[in-house]
């Protein structure tokens, strides 16, 4: 009929303008659907479609919409573009949905002179307040020890550790910019990540996709209307945080990021145009407790999977623990040295875990080049962490988790290059080394005092996971039971 007859001729059209606005200098990638381009693909079959996309070459694309974007598969690549001409690579495009609620606000999404004093600024206080000092990381293992009790209390009955590892997790970075820590009852403190994960969860779902190809649908009611009002209860809530910070502020003694960020402004109270006002404060807060809260609690659980699946990695762990730090050393940075099976073991579950399979999106903030393609100003951008984790010219044991991968023959801790779990350039990972001291820290002292498996009967685990922002495991259940004298 005519509506077949008009689809088809849309189609010929979409792929004779896609022609001409690349040629065939655009590099190749799955084949696009009209208007929705791959995201059909990437909701439906998330996993083979990543895998497939390396498979184009070191350059590849696909398309979210009708905006085509490059995939990059090789660190060589990814160098060249991200490092070698970092401020050209280090754009972020506007995506409607996260325009929608962020609007250029913060660290994550913002752009220019914004991003780099506000990440800047994020930076030098993440140290001042403690990072790579003693003092955060007594805090870690503080926290590591109420998580220990938790799981502990549990005892021999099958439980999900989600939430728990989420609150410890969370509760480090809420040290860092709101000066405490919540206690895992708390049920303000719940809601409130209930609401991240639920926002998390819809941005990266159909719904988010469909806001970005539609985005007037914000002018009407609909589910979409739930992810405005989650973004607003957590800023209020930060808000709050703020209000009660200033009423008790002490420029002579600051607390936390918050008390920072307040003298900031204040500082810059005459400077035009600066970029420190309260809603940058609360956004800049914001991104740096999402994107520190689910990234490394999902690794985390990873980890519990990883040594729950490989009985024997996990004793291994155990042994060399009990060998170098008892049942009751706390463990701290330091002992890397001395745990390097451990460390290792870290890392291998930070490279199989792929927690963020294409990295972040990037945007280019000029026309350029990239191995001979031309690429227009705000062209996007994505690093393709899974192939990289996974490059077979790269990794030992590519295709398996094996600590193997982070040994050299004398069972001493090695790095590799291409082990880019936080990305690379200008837009790395503001929170790596805070993240790297958690993880280890905090597998290290669950590991010393507690022994993981599956319940008797337990399927095999779906390792694949479940794709959004992140990817992470389906809901399990476990089991975890004390080692050694009771601390
Ligand atoms: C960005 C990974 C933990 C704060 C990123 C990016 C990745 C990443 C892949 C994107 C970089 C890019 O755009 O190329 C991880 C992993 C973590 C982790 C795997 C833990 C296992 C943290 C923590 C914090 C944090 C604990 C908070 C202190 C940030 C921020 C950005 C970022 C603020 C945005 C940087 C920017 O746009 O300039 N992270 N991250 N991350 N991360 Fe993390």
């Amino acid at each position: 009929g005519p509506t077949m007859l008009f689809g088809l001729l849309f189609l010929v059209f979409y792929e004779v303008y896609r022609f001409l606005l690349h040629g065939n200098r655009f590099p190749p990638g799955p084949r696009p659907w009209p208007l929705l381009g791959n995201i059909p693909q990437l909701l439906m079959k998330p996993a083979q479609t990543f895998a497939e996309i390396a498979t184009y070459g070191e350059i590849a694309s696909l398309y979210l919409g009708r905006k085509p974007s490059i995939v990059l598969n090789t660190l060589q690549v990814s160098k060249m573009a991200l490092v070698e001409n970092g401020a050209v690579f280090s754009g972020r495009p506007s995506l409607p949905v996260l325009d929608w609620i962020i609007n250029g606000r913060g660290i994550v999404m913002s752009n220019g002179d914004s991003w780099r004093q506000q990440r800047k600024f994020a930076s030098l206080t993440l140290k001042a307040f403690g990072l790579g000092k003693k003092s955060l990381e007594e805090r870690v293992t503080e926290e590591a020890y109420y998580l220990i009790d938790e799981l502990e209390k549990e005892g021999e009955n099958p439980f999900d550790p989600q939430h728990m590892i989420q609150n410890a997790v969370s509760n480090i970075i809420c040290s860092v910019v709101f000066g405490g820590r919540y206690d895992y009852e708390d049920k303000r403190f719940h809601n409130l990540l209930d609401i991240i994960n639920e926002n998390i969860f819809l941005t990266g779902s159909a719904l988010g996709q469909i806001f970005n190809l539609f985005p007037f649908i914000k002018h009407f009611p609909g589910p979409h209307q739930r992810i405005q009002q989650n973004a607003s209860e957590l800023t209020g809530f930060i808000s709050e945080e703020a209000r009660e910070h200033r009423k008790t502020l002490d420029k002579d003694n600051l607390r936390d990021f918050i008390d920072a960020y307040l003298v900031q402004m204040e500082k810059q109270e005459s400077i035009p145009n600066s970029t420190f006002f309260e809603e940058n404060m609360v956004f800049s807060v914001a991104d740096l407790f999402l994107a520190g809260t689910d990234t490394t609690s999902t690794t985390i659980r990873w980890g519990l999977i990883y040594m729950m699946e490989h009985p024997h990695i996990q004793e291994q762990c155990h042994k060399e623990i009990e060998y170098v730090l008892g049942f009751d050393r706390i463990p701290s940075m330091d002992d890397r040295a001395a745990l390097p099976y451990v460390y290792a073991t870290v890392h291998e579950v930070q490279r199989v875990g792929n927690i963020v399979p294409l990295g972040l999106i990037h945007s280019t903030t000029q026309a350029t080049q990239l191995k001979g393609y031309y690429l227009h100003k705000g062209t996007n951008v994505l690093v393709n962490l899974t192939a990289i984790l996974k490059d077979k010219d790269h990794w030992k044991y590519p295709d398996t988790f094996n600590p193997a991968n982070f040994l050299d023959e004398k069972g001493q801790f090695c790095k590799n290059e291409s082990f880019l779990a936080f990305s690379l350039g200008p837009r790395v990972c503001l929170g790596e080394q805070l993240a790297r001291m958690e993880l280890f820290v905090v597998f290290t002292a669950l590991l010393q005092r507690l022994h993981f498996s599956w319940p008797p009967n337990t399927a095999p685990h779906d390792t694949e996971g479940v794709f959004g922002l992140t990817r992470s495991p389906k809901p399990f259940k476990m089991l975890c039971r004390r080692r050694g004298a009771k601390h």
